[in-house]
């Protein structure tokens, strides 16, 4: 934002801050025995989309890219040298029949290849990495030797092992890793150290620590960061993903469970979706599956949401009819939907919970959400989707589904799929929003009117953007500001979720994001904090906040809100504070008894809106928590300039 715009705002909400002053009195009333609708245990969430390496290259920690061969360029992510040939006789998955043919018969001069990881290979020293292949030579030849190195930045090697590979049937080797340094850029080097013919496939280098030491398993730093968010709802695996381009490239969750080895690959459609931003070597590996997808939600404690696809595709990309399923041949996809329900809640001797059982987790994931189309818009859509809701109904009555509202927060399409969800009898309506900083603080009145009647609201995805849609401090205030909104009407609105989730510093396509991350570090964004502070301070019930008599939703720059938490017996008061001056504000606290009352205040606070977090500077707006004392039932707060404040004071 330029200087100009961030002044431009901060006088607006400071005029609007004046008149407030001059027509009202300052004091906040809150009733906590006035105990309102329950805020849902999922109501903050977050929203995993396979976009900016959020999957390969990021959350899922496996390190090299193009482990199959499976790119439309085999050699995507390799440099072969000498004699490398790619090969698909006979291969060791079917699914994946791409392999490499290593063959070094004469002068021992060098053949292998090298992989570059996800724009490099971050490793650090004294850390475990397991690498290993498939492969095998030819019948009656001697054994072939092949060493395995890591290469830093300057080529020079930092770790060596050899594997010997003999037989001519395919098996697995492995042999483990420990660099003598750290690096974020190194690279993967596999040569062969005598002649033969060797057939490779499937090299990976994962490492040992991941999180929760699951194998096949995630990123350990990125994965803590989502668990302390505390989220309550984890929607997957996206987002315009979920669409495809096409027919051919549309998500496809059976694809991604079973053996990693044989799940086919899927070019991500963020690999060409921006013309300015093209990534050709952007493919969807698919070892972060639905298994795993699962796995996760349960190891950071969120309900999983998968979002599946309606049989339309993307409808920004593909006007061509074609790509769309047609009605009377939904089945498949709708078999995919309740085949998804089963591999989850069935039994183990059920066809798809045995699969579930088989890949190591025999109980039931406990499935209770499933979203059906992300942005889709017109009549399309609902013809599509009741067909869904009439087949999970009917085998899955407890099952709740979740329509889409479209792409837009308001305009001809909301307005044309809103009354289809209630006619569909839908759970909850995805909404999305990606607007700016005036947009959102308007919007801190949006459920205010909303239906009580009908489907509940799912903001599935939201972010506050600026000019230059960086994450930013102002972003993050007024994501805030706005967020008082959700919880006031909790009777409305039971799950939000930011978006998207994660961006890779050297290599996005689209922000703002949540998180940020290289190869061995990540930036938590101010919006992070926000998004922090609701998951650890939801509570269980709204309680009426008011400053005379209305919703603060914007009187005096302040954005305001109210909840107890039953089981900590605590009152929680959010306000954002979005005006340049300081406000101290009255408390009229009914329903607490007289004298002081201990408490915390955490204030994200910063005076420069365009304060941001950066992977070399990473604390510029983090929360600070302070102990407080309050007086009831009459108190006073000061709330300072650009804050967001969330008070716990004990009842
Ligand atoms: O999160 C990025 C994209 O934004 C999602 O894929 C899509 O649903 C929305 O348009």
């Amino acid at each position: 934002m330029t200087k100009s715009m961030k002044k431009a705002i901060a006088l607006c909400l400071f005029s609007m801050g004046v008149v407030g002053l001059m027509a009202q009195s300052n004091e906040f009333k809150i009733d906590v025995q006035k105990t309102g609708a329950p805020i849902q245990s999922t109501m903050y969430g977050i929203f995993f989309e396979d976009i900016n390496y959020g999957a390969d290259g990021g959350l899922y920690a496996e390190l090299v890219k193009n482990r199959s061969f499976e790119f439309e360029n085999p050699f995507g992510g390799w440099t072969p040298f000498g004699n490398v040939s790619v090969q698909t006789q006979k291969p060791c998955f079917d699914r994946n029949p791409h392999y490499v043919r290593l063959s070094y018969e004469k002068e021992l001069t060098g053949t292998g290849l090298d992989n570059e990881g996800f724009n490099g290979i971050g490793i650090r020293e004294g850390e475990k990495y397991d690498f290993s292949l498939y492969a095998r030579t030819r019948s009656g030849d001697a054994p072939v030797k092949l060493r395995i190195n890591l290469v830093d930045s300057r080529n020079d090697l930092y770790e060596q092992k050899e594997i010997e590979v003999s037989g001519k049937e395919w098996k697995k080797y492995t042999v483990v890793l420990t660099p003598g340094a750290t690096e974020a850029r190194s690279r993967l080097r596999i040569t062969m150290v005598t002649k033969g013919i060797v057939d490779l496939e499937h090299i990976s280098l994962f490492p040992q620590k991941t999180f929760n030491n699951r194998p096949n398993g995630m990123r350990a730093d990125l994965a803590q960061a989502l668990k302390e968010l505390k989220p309550g709802v984890f929607r997957f695996p996206g987002g315009c993903i979920v669409e495809g381009t096409n027919k051919a490239t549309r998500y496809q969750w059976k694809n991604t469970v079973g053996p990693v080895e044989n799940r086919p690959i899927n070019i991500n459609r963020w690999n060409y979706t921006f013309s300015h931003k093209k990534f050709p070597d952007y493919y969807q590996s698919c070892g972060l599956g639905f298994f795993e997808y699962f796995l996760l939600s349960e190891d950071i404690g969120a309900e999983p949401l998968p979002v599946l696809n309606c049989g339309l595709s993307c409808q920004y990309e593909n006007q061509d009819p074609n790509e769309n399923c047609p009605v009377d041949k939904l089945q498949p996809y709708i078999d995919d939907a309740l085949d998804l329900i089963e591999f989850a809640n069935g039994s183990a001797t059920s066809e798809w919970g045995k699969i579930r059982a088989d890949m190591g987790h025999p109980a039931p994931f406990n499935l209770k959400l499933i979203a059906i189309g992300n942005e889709q818009w017109g009549p399309l859509y609902p013809e599509r989707l009741e067909l869904f809701v009439k087949a999970i109904r009917a085998k899955y009555p407890e099952i709740k589904i979740i329509g889409s509202s479209g792409p837009q927060s308001e305009g001809e399409d909301f307005d044309y799929l809103w009354p289809e969800m209630r006619r569909l009898k839908v759970d909850l309506v995805d909404e999305h929003f990606y607007r700016s900083p005036e947009w959102f603080l308007n919007g801190a009145k949006r459920y205010d009117s909303y239906d009580r009647q009908g489907p509940k609201v799912f903001a599935g995805e939201y972010a506050c953007h600026s000019v230059n849609r960086e994450n930013s401090f102002l972003t993050a205030l007024c994501e805030a500001a706005f967020m008082t909104g959700f919880e006031r009407n909790a009777d409305v609105v039971c799950l939000c979720t930011y978006a998207p989730l994660f961006a890779h510093v050297d290599a996005w396509q689209w922000r703002p994001d949540l998180i940020w991350f290289d190869n061995l570090s990540l930036v938590k964004t101010p919006n992070y904090y926000v998004q922090q502070l609701y998951g650890h301070n939801a509570g269980t019930n709204v309680v009426p906040l008011t400053m005379q008599g209305e919703p603060v939703t914007g009187q005096l720059d302040l954005y305001a809100t109210a909840a107890v938490d039953k089981h900590s017996d605590e009152l929680i008061i959010k306000v954002a504070n979005t005006g340049i001056r300081n406000k101290r504000i009255k408390l009229n606290l009914n329903g607490l008894s007289a004298g002081k009352h201990k408490g915390t205040l955490t204030l994200l606070h910063s005076s420069d809106l365009e304060a941001k977090n950066t992977l070399c500077n990473p604390s510029t707006v983090v929360p600070l928590v302070s102990d407080i004392e309050v007086e009831a039932p009459q108190g006073e707060v000061n709330l300072r300039p650009l804050s967001f404040s969330v008070y716990r004071i004990k009842l």
